[in-house]
């Protein structure tokens, strides 16, 4: 390879991982992966196989030649739920577990001395001619095989030609960023699970309560988090939102229990420590570096504001109430409406809409309702999912 192919590559190679790096969605990525390391190798197809255990499983499959016939949903049902033993036998199989690159000029001319074979059956059912294969291990920084990339027929001048060998690198490092993609994407989901697990114990434990308030918790933030995507919100300020709003009540920790969990109606001096639960929360939350602890004390401060200007504890009006308390103030209230409280009974969710709607442009901000009410279906599944976790 020359020196001028060489940077052109490497650069090549770097932009990759700065748009990797910034792209959240593991299966995108992926597939951009595979794109691209097609791309530098002239492939016709490509797969990238996931382990799962002793398993390999497809996790992304593409093939110019069987899109141009089937088209792209013919192509993508070809590969679906597809998988391998991690075993020698196959050469994915092989390549994983011996971690190394496979370079087969052609798949059917594969010694018989090799411990490894090529599994005619799906050239057979696409009539496709798989002939060149280049297979290479994805490894993390531990060493350790997550899945294995596979690039099959390099073309040139429209002839299937063998990989050429110096490419291999190149490929094994885009299989490696793959590699770290995946790691970092398994890690940051289970940063989440924690994270939002430990928002909602503590949101539970703000309450002195029990299994009714984080099934009350979960339901509010899956109902403000939906409402917010119907209002176009993009997902990312969404799921910013989905981990914000457990947190509206927290102030709730400042207040005494024999307010808290007075059976009945509370009386004006109990109302007014009450409503403190608003700013309590907000000063709990005050002054973080987190922009999600940011939001939440928006959120505290402001889910008991009214459209009319009647809420507290500002008396905030129309939009000048940031629109996530807006938000926030339907989820939470259709809520406690279809739910027991210690003072009050459940309403059925039927009668609960109906109250969001009357009470639209006095107590809620009429767009907000209206949108409400248009994800009525979404809201019954959420609060049936949600019914007593
Ligand atoms: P919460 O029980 O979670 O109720 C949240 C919000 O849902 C209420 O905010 C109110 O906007 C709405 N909501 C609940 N039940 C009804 C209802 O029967 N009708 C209507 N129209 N709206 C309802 P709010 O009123 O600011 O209350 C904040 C919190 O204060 C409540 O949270 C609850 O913890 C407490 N609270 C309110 N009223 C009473 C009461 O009479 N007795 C006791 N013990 N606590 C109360
Ligand atoms: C294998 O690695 O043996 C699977 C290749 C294929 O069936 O296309
Ligand atoms: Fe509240």
């Amino acid at each position: 390879m020359d020196a001028e192919r060489f940077r052109e590559e490497l650069l090549k190679l770097h932009s990759i991982g700065i748009a990797l790096s910034g792209m959240h969605d593991l299966n995108k990525l992926l597939e951009m992966i595979v794109r691209e390391a097609r791309h530098f190798t002239g492939a016709d197809a490509g797969s990238l196989y996931l382990r799962e255990g002793d398993a390999l499983r497809f996790a992304v499959s593409q093939n110019d030649t069987l899109k141009e016939r089937l088209g792209p949903d013919g192509e993508r049902a070809l590969f679906s739920s597809f998988t391998l033993q991690i075993s020698e036998a196959s050469i994915a199989g092989y390549a994983a577990s011996n971690k190394k690159n496979l370079n087969i000029p052609n798949v059917y001319a594969i010694s018989d001395a090799a411990l490894y074979g090529f599994n005619p059956d799906f050239d057979q059912r696409n009539d496709y001619r798989t002939r060149s294969v280049l297979t290479v291990p994805m490894l993390d920084h531990r060493e350790e095989v997550l899945g294995v990339l596979q690039l099959i027929n390099a073309t040139k001048d429209g002839q299937v030609v063998a990989f050429e060998s110096e490419r291999e690198d190149l490929v094994r490092s885009l299989a490696s960023q793959a590699a770290v993609a995946v790691n970092n994407a398994r890690l940051t989901t289970e940063i989440k699970r924690v994270h939002l697990d430990t928002i909602y114990r503590l949101s539970v434990a703000a309450e002195y309560k029990d299994k009714d308030t984080a099934a009350h918790i979960r339901r509010m933030s899956h109902y403000s988090a939906a409402l917010a995507r119907k209002l176009g919100w993009d997902d990312d300020r969404v799921e910013l939102l989905l981990y914000a709003a457990p947190m509206h009540d927290v102030g709730k920790i400042g207040i005494p229990d024999s307010v808290l969990l007075k059976p009945g109606k509370l009386n004006a001096e109990e109302w007014k420590i009450m409503q403190e639960h608003t700013t309590i929360g907000a000063r709990i939350m005050a002054d973080s570096e987190s922009p999600l602890l940011r939001f939440s004390e928006t959120v505290a401060i402001t889910h008991h504001e009214k459209w009319n200007g009647s809420g507290y504890p500002n008396g905030t009006k129309g939009e000048d109430i940031p629109q996530v308390g807006r938000i926030v103030a339907v989820a939470d209230a259709f809520d406690a409406l279809s739910s027991k409280r210690v003072y009050k009974g459940a309403l059925a969710l039927e009668e609960s809409f109906k109250i969001i709607q009357s009470d639209a442009g006095t107590h809620f901000d009429p767009e907000c309702a209206a949108a409400f009410s248009e994800i009525r279906e979404e809201v019954r599944e959420i609060h049936k999912k949600y019914k007593d976790v």
